[in-house]
């Protein structure tokens, strides 16, 4: 099985541009801004929510940090002008991370302080292994003067239910999701059944000690049992809410939302896509089909 994923993960990697944004064009809200406000509008009139995202990481030096930190203040001037329900996702790599973590620090709390203003809330997405300890650090001395940022966890990590311990405290506003990076299993839990039961252990912390949880999954099974865990803990529909990204599973979105759930979108947009796009379909079960259907028609 995991060969077989290894080989949709090359053939992926190996697709040309062009192929790439065909296939992921759903998970894209589009290339500019105007075209992101649009489908959030179009959310939120369905009682839909969103977190806005300016596709991009890992930034090559200090201007293209300033630039994507612009290009979040623009956003939330939108959401607040457009009287949008969103908020906005930042990933700390794109904000200069790896080129000197106080610049980092200095953008972020740009955005988070802008946020604050138009009573809005910025949540930092979790990037790749290395990068965890910086940015539950940022996020930690951004929570000392500011309540409207939040942080992702990630369940195939080995050390999350330890770090929601550590640090509830300080943080008491996640989103809880997977993960989608490629750790070792030395630090990460790889077996799909121990990541969800991984996930069902931090959701049920995360729930009994009134911390506030973006519940971030596609996944059916772990979608019931959060709904069971709600419901026999009593938790008020207002203490939580389910979140997805962009173009997976709207039949489940669209259930989640009839029972009356909060449930945000992550709306990713811009020029920058291919890394984003690229994630996205290694997840996609139905590329497997697609790539057998592209070889066979390749071999007539
Ligand atoms: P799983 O991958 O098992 O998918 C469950 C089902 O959903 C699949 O069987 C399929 O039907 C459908 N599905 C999933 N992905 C699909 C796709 N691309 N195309 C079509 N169908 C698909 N990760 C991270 O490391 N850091 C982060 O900050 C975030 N942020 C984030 C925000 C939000 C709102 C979500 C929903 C997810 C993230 N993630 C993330 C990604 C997350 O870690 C994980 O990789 C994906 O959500 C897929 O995991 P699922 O829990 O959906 O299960």
């Amino acid at each position: 099985m995991s060969f077989f994923n290894d080989l949709i993960v090359m053939a992926v990697q190996a697709m040309p541009k062009s192929v790439v944004g065909f296939f992921s064009k759903k998970y894209i809200a589009g290339e500019t801004l105007a075209d992101a406000v649009q489908v959030v509008k179009n959310f939120n009139k369905r009682g839909i929510l969103a977190t806005m995202d300016v596709l991009g990481e890992s930034v090559k030096n200090k201007q293209e940090a300033l630039d994507a930190k612009c290009k979040g203040l623009e956003v939330l001037n939108a959401i607040y002008e457009n009287k949008l329900n969103a908020n906005l996702s930042v990933k700390l790599t794109q904000l200069g991370l790896l080129l000197d973590e106080e610049f980092c620090y200095q953008n972020v709390e740009e955005l988070v302080s802008r946020a604050k203003e138009i009573n809005n809330f910025v949540r930092v997405d979790m990037e790749d292994a290395p990068t965890t300890d910086a940015t539950f650090k940022i996020v930690k001395r951004l929570r000392q003067n500011y309540s409207n940022i939040g942080i992702v966890v990630q369940a195939y990590l080995k050390r999350t239910y330890d770090d929601i311990i550590v640090n509830s405290a300080v943080i008491n506003n996640y989103r809880l999701c997977k993960g989608i990076y490629n750790e070792s299993p030395t630090i990460a839990y790889k077996d799909k059944q121990q990541i969800r039961d991984n996930y069902i252990k931090v959701l049920d912390y995360m729930l009994k000690n009134g911390i506030y949880v973006g519940i971030a999954t596609h996944d059916e099974y772990l979608i019931k049992k959060a709904y069971q865990m709600i419901k026999d803990l009593g938790i008020s529909k207002d203490k939580i809410e389910f979140q997805m990204l962009l173009g997976v599973r709207e039949d489940l979105r669209n259930k989640i939302n009839n029972d009356g759930y909060k449930i945000r979108i992550y709306t990713p947009f811009g020029k920058d896509w291919y890394p984003y796009s690229i994630r996205r379909l290694k997840e996609n079960p139905q590329m497997a089909g697609h790539i057998f259907r592209a070889l066979f028609r390749f071999k007539k």
